[in-house]
Parts: C-alpha cells; structure tokens; sequence
C-alpha cells in the first residue's frame, strides 16, 4: 500500500516488518539493521544473493560511530561537504552492525540520506535502516513510489510515498584502501565534485574474482526489453524497420518517424534533468511491450559519466 502515514510505517518498522522509503537518490527497501528478521525479508523479496551487502542509513553525522570505526580523515571531510546527500562511504564496520547486513565482510556502506521524509522517519527510530534499491537484484532501480509498488505490489504492506526522487540516480560510492580514496560506484555526485574536495581519486577496476565489491560486477539496472546503444539512433530506427521500437535520448530527434516512441529525457538538454528522469523513461519503455530499446551514450563528463555506466550495465549480457 502506498502511504503518507509515518506513524504507521514507524510502527512496521519496530516490529520487523520492511517498508520502502523515497530518498533523494532512488527508493529503498528498508529494515531495522538489527532485526534479523527484517534483513532475512529484504534479501528474500529482492533476491539479494547473500554476498551483496546493504547499506546502512543513519540520521545524523553523530551515529556514525554507532555503525564504523577507524574513520580516515578523508571520509570525514567528504561526510562533511556532502551529508546529508547521495554519497555512501564503505568504512572499517563497528562489532555489533550485524554480519548479514556486510555480507560477511569487514567493512559498512553508510550513508544520510537527503530527503526530508527519509529523515523524518530516521530521526524518530532508536536503529540505523539498512536499504538497498527497491528493486529486484539486476532490474532498474524506483524513482517513485508506483514504480516500487508495480515491483512489489502485495508483497509489501507500506511503501512511503516521497514523490519522485529528485536526483534520480544512485548514490556515489567511496571505499578507502589503506587510507586512500577510492571509487567504487559513479553516482548522483560526480567525480569532479569528489576531487575538488579530495583530489585525485583512484577508480576502482571491478572485475569478476574481487570480493571487495560483489554487485558491481553483474547485470545491473536492466530493462527486461532488448537495449541498443548507438551512435547513430536514425539509422538504426532505419535498419529495424520491422521491429517495433522504442528510444531514449537526451534531446528530441526531429528526423524520426513520429509513428516512433521517443523518451526524450531533456528537451533543453539539461543533463541533470536528464538523470532525474532516466530511470522513470526506462521504466514506461519497459512496459510498452517493444521489441528494441535504441539509444546513445550521453556526453561522458560530470554526471552524463554515471547514465552512460549504468546504460553499459544495463546492456550488459
Ligand atoms: O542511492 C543509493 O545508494 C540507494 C538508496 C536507497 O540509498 N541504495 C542503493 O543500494 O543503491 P543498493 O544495495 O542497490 O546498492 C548498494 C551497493 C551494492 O552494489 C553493494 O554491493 C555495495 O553498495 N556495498 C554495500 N556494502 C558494501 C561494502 N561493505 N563493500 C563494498 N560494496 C558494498
Ligand atoms: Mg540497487
């Protein structure tokens, strides 16, 4: 059920339930950290594979040392520009953050979410909410609450409805290795904004036999509808005349057919207005019963860099 009810949705939350939360980023499946209960359920209905950790959300920078420990100094300065917001940082993780919610791992994703729902909720419950995307493990993350319950419908009793998120792409992800910075998933904050902060920052070479970072490496963010990326979307509307297409593109493509479905994310070229609305035009493409899903790669700088990784992802076999 979507709601607006944060007393109601507290209440799941204490008593193991999971809910789903709106975040300035995308929307998240949420559970008590510590209810073993509550993780077990989040796994589950996302069919998680239990080597893929959760991220932590906390309320404010002070329950930071309730979740890590050892906090390199760079993190904090990071936390500090960019909290609340959609940077998560993998730290060194405190004893008692529960093994399930890493992965077994040593180390916690933490974030604070920027959305003044997400917030509400958080600062009236005694425990951080572990909570991945809303999505099931490899499909397109939610931008709003319809996309959540069209994921989910029965299976979950509350989805907070938080509008649609105002960034629209995921959070950065930072990891440190022996103090140094190091970036694990491009996200809503670009690098530029990262590196004028810290400097230079390494990225990190995911590759099949790195534990360090289990879901970078599938399918991720995926249409269930075949995607194309090209260079040229005219000429392969042209080439597949006896499909039936859909595109996606940054600006509108005067020379198409108008009998061609077109997603046009910005009509005045505006990348961050692009990436807010990205994920929701995959979506509508999905449900359209098409055979192809043709489109470009954006201009690669500043957040264009994080459509166009999740667009390689999602073409990703
Ligand atoms: O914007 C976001 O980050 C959203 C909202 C809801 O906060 N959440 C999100 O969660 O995207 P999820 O689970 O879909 O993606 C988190 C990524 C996963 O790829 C996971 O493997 C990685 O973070 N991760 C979590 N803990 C980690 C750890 N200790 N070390 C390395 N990677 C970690
Ligand atoms: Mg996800």
């Amino acid at each position: 059920m979507i709601t607006n009810d944060l007393n109601q949705v507290k209440a799941a939350l204490v008593n193991d339930d999971i809910i789903a939360l709106p975040t300035e980023t995308v929307y998240g499946l949420a559970a008590n950290i510590y209810s073993r209960s509550a993780i077990e359920k989040v796994y589950k209905l996302k069919m998680r594979p239990a080597n893929n950790p959760l991220i932590v959300h906390i309320s404010k920078p002070s329950i930071l040392n309730e979740v890590a420990k050892n906090i390199p100094s760079k993190a904090l300065e990071l936390a500090n520009v960019f909290w609340p917001g959609p940077l998560t940082l993998i730290l060194e993780k405190n004893d008692q953050i529960p093994d399930r919610i890493t992965a077994g791992k040593k180390t916690v994703a933490v974030r604070i979410p920027n959305h003044p729902i997400a917030l509400k909720l958080l600062n009236s419950l005694n425990f951080p909410l572990a909570a991945p995307s809303a999505n099931p493990s490899g499909s397109i993350s939610p931008t709003s609450a319809e996309h959540v319950s069209l994921y989910f419908e029965k299976k979950l009793n509350f989805i907070l409805d938080g509008g649609s998120c105002s960034h629209g792409l995921e959070s950065t992800i930072i990891g440190f290795e022996n103090n140094n910075p190091i970036l694990y998933r491009l996200g809503a904050i670009t690098i530029e904004k990262i590196e004028e902060i810290i400097g230079p920052i390494k990225v990190k070479n995911h590759n099949d036999n790195d534990p360090s970072s289990p879901g970078m490496l599938s399918k991720h963010y995926s249409p269930k509808t075949q995607i194309q990326i090209i260079e040229n979307i005219c000429d392969a509307v042209k080439q597949n005349k006896t499909k039936k297409i859909g595109v996606l593109s940054l600006e509108k493509k005067s020379r198409l057919d108008s009998q061609i479905y077109q997603e046009v994310l910005s009509p005045s070229s505006n990348i961050e207005e692009a990436a807010k609305n990205f994920y929701a035009a995959l979506h509508r493409l999905d449900h359209m019963n098409l055979d192809l899903i043709v489109t470009s790669f954006f201009p690669d700088k500043g957040i264009g860099k994080t459509i166009n990784d999740r667009l390689k992802r999602a073409v990703k076999k």
